[in-house]
């Protein structure tokens, strides 16, 4: 049985933001509801954050993941002081508890299940995660005997120069059996350069402590500052595009591509340069995406082409090509075989099977047949400064280059919009519709002028 706490009362002043530190976001997701997913797949029976700068904010955060106990820790007087908050919530509790930092975004589910593991079958008081670092700067120290049972965990700024050398570091994370800890940690000292209590020195008192070392050390990663938090950006990035170049997606230039974690591509995919793919976005099989185009919570089937556009909560079917510089928002729909051209913003619209709309248009709340074709320029004036009102095109229909289509209006199949037209009725199958004045010619008329000046 094992408890989860995670450490996110700091402010985390090396942000220098208003915003507390765990609430910063990293690929769309803050901080600390990172390293909640990373304990997830342990099944913690209590999940225990503790909070204190603005509290109230980073609770509200985290409103919607229920099953979360909050716990305050009112005034900061570090890791230590933190987690003897714990004290009265976990009286008479006999398990383990497993506490995060939380500002530890990068750590793997499976490196803590390893942690676990260890601790529990060596029966360790506490088992604590290492790595050795390059640049061990700004971590505490971690000194073990050969056994990897730890000696001492030394503070870098409590450091000598000599213990300074040592870049075997503490990632963070630690297991305790929750009794031993409980014992020592009321008599906890603030002895030390920031005059804090440290879980560090709690970690040496509790009995048989042994450190566990992370395999890849970019995982422990800690986000005390804006460059930490772009150099975790660009490692969660790097994972997340060698999964997909490994599962048969080309990405061109993958250092100007940004893909979220929660994309699902398909084999054959390629992603052009300056291509950004966010939320719940599924790419099917054999579609190319870019150059330049943002694609969200969109949904595109197999052999679409995106090209310089924005995409966002829509859906397109197979085989549609998009772009350059089309808008495509509101749960727009486009269906097979379709064309969405050039300066083309769709809201909110339906598109039918192989219906083009290649130019210079804006569709809003419209619903067209099949083999449509909206000619250049052609406007759906879908609101009237109080409601949207919806436009409704049937199959084969064809609107002239810059008409405009007064909603609420319904055209059947196979009319023919004259160009210019301003459609304010409905308009019956098979109809040209013309609505503008006639064209006047008056010849002469430029003499006749002049004779009278
Ligand atoms: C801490 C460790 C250090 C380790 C490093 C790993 C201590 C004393 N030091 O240092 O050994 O190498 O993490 O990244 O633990 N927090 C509270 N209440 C407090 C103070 C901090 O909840 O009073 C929280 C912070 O919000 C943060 C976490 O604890 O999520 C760690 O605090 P931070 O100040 O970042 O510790 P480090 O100096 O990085
Ligand atoms: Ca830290």
């Amino acid at each position: 049985m094992v408890v989860v706490a995670i450490l996110a009362a700091g402010r985390g002043t090396r942000m220098k933001s208003h915003l507390p530190k765990v609430l910063h976001s990293l690929g769309g997701r803050s901080l600390v509801e990172r390293v909640l997913e990373s304990v997830e797949p342990l099944s913690p029976s209590r999940q225990i954050v503790i909070v204190g700068y603005q509290a109230e904010e980073v609770k509200a955060a985290m409103q919607s993941i229920y099953s979360l106990e909050f716990v305050e820790q009112t005034v900061q007087l570090g890791t230590g002081h933190a987690i003897q908050q714990l004290l009265p919530h976990l009286e008479g509790y006999t398990g383990d508890l497993l506490v995060l930092n939380g500002d530890l975004p990068l750590v793997r589910a499976q490196t803590l299940q390893q942690l676990l593991q260890t601790h529990q079958e060596n029966h360790n008081a506490a088992t604590i995660l290492t790595a050795h670092l390059p640049e061990p700067k700004g971590y505490g120290r971690v000194f073990c005997n050969g056994e990897n049972i730890v000696q001492q965990i030394v503070e870098d700024k409590d450091c000598t120069a000599a213990q300074r050398q040592n870049r075997r570091i503490n990632a963070g994370v630690y297991c305790f059996r929750w009794q031993n800890l409980a014992e020592v940690l009321p008599h906890l000292e603030a002895n030390n350069a920031q005059k804090e209590y440290y879980l560090t020195d709690a970690v040496t008192q509790v009995g048989q402590v042994m450190a566990v070392d992370v395999e890849d050390y970019q995982e422990i990663l800690g986000i005390n500052d804006r460059l930490q938090l772009a150099a975790a950006y660009e490692i969660l990035q790097q994972r997340v595009k060698e999964k997909w170049m490994i599962a048969g997606v080309t990405l061109i230039d993958p250092n100007s591509i940004t893909i979220d974690e929660t994309v699902e591509l398909h084999p054959d995919v390629i992603i052009e340069p300056q291509t950004h793919l966010r939320g719940n976005t599924v790419i099917q099989t054999g579609s190319r995406i870019g150059p330049g185009t943002l694609i969200e919570n969109s949904q595109l089937g197999e052999n679409v082409t995106v090209k310089y556009s924005v995409v966002t909560d829509s859906i397109i079917q197979a085989k549609s090509r998009i772009g350059p510089y089309a808008h495509l928002r509101g749960q727009a729909q486009v269906g097979t075989g379709c064309r969405v051209g050039n300066f083309v913003e769709l809201k909110n619209t339906k598109l039918g099977d192989r219906t083009n709309v290649a130019h210079l248009s804006y569709l809003g709340d419209t619903t067209t047949g099949t083999k449509v074709n909206i000619g250049a320029g052609t406007i759906t004036a879908n609101y009237d400064g109080v409601n949207k009102h919806p436009t409704k095109i049937g199959d084969r229909t064809a609107t002239g280059s810059n008409s405009v289509l007064v909603a609420p209006v319904t055209l059947g199949d196979d009319v023919y919009v004259a160009a210019g037209s301003a459609v304010t009725e409905d308009v019956p199958n098979d109809s040209l519709v013309i609505a503008r004045s006639r064209q006047v010619v008056k010849p002469g008329w430029r003499q006749k002028q002049k004779s009278q000046e």
